[in-house]
């Protein structure tokens, strides 16, 4: 396939950045979407230019690195699979494909479609863990009963892998289905009762301090999200949260 690609191109967070043409040939519809980036990489440096910057780690859907906005839609056409699963075959012989990077103010821009997720990472340090004695007197987990509804539901809360795409893909640049499954995976389980008051009301003052928008409650994030996370975590975020509220 030949393609023109449309790319945002910006050397830093406080440069302006403006959309650049590419053309490239050749593309097998079997290559992944990195892998037809990596190809444009190898052309441009070979040609003396700046290569693209973008964000990969894993390539296979796990790490949550490969943050970018493809023909208007998180981590492009296909659904429930990141940037790094898609492959070319989505896309005909001839099409020009315009590729964003994830935007967000609480997303700085790095460098071209290369964005700052460190907000994130606050938030998880702000609660987004269980407290336990590693002694050695530690009690086998698998020896607490748990429901096996909630245990699934729990376990479902727990893929999400902080790509982002929902705040790309919300109009306000919520957090809500990030934070949500976050606060869920531990919610359901006897294990996260114990901090439950502490780690909701500081996730999301935390949230709120990275300066995401509120939820909008239209569903664009569940939609792009690469794992499914419902937005029934939302509800359950929302519960939690007047529940610690009136507690404390
Ligand atoms: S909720 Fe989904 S879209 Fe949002 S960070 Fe987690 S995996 Fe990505
Ligand atoms: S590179 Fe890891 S999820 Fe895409």
């Amino acid at each position: 396939m030949n393609l023109k690609l449309k790319i945002w191109r910006q050397s830093n967070k406080d440069a302006k950045g403006g959309m650049v043409n590419y053309f490239i040939e050749d593309v097998s519809p079997d290559m992944s979407f990195l892998e037809m980036m990596d190809m444009l990489n190898e052309q441009l440096i070979k040609s003396g230019d700046d290569p693209v910057a973008f964000d990969h780690d894993c390539r296979e859907g796990i790490c949550g690195m490969c943050s970018m906005f493809i023909n208007g839609e998180a981590h492009g056409p296909d659904k429930l699979i990141t940037t790094c699963q898609l492959h070319m075959r989505k896309f005909k012989d001839g099409d020009t494909i315009t590729i964003e990077p994830f935007r967000a103010n609480s997303f700085p821009i790095i460098k071209d479609l290369a964005v700052d997720r460190s907000s994130f990472d606050r938030i998880q340090q702000a609660g987004g863990f269980i407290s336990i004695n590693t002694s050695g007197n530690t009690q086998d987990a698998n020896a607490i009963p748990i429901d096996k509804h909630n245990a699934d539901m729990a376990f479902d809360a727990a893929t999400c892998i902080g790509c982002g795409a929902c705040v790309a893909t919300c109009k306000k640049a919520s957090a809500m289905l990030f934070v949500s499954a976050k606060v869920s995976q531990y919610a359901l389980l006897p294990q996260g009762k114990v901090e439950a008051t502490d780690r909701v009301l500081n996730m999301v003052n935390q949230m709120d301090e990275e300066g995401f928008g509120n939820c909008t409650n239209t569903g664009a994030c569940e939609v792009e999200c690469p794992k499914g996370i419902s937005l029934e975590n939302i509800a359950r975020l929302n519960r939690e949260y007047l529940w610690a509220s009136t507690k404390g």
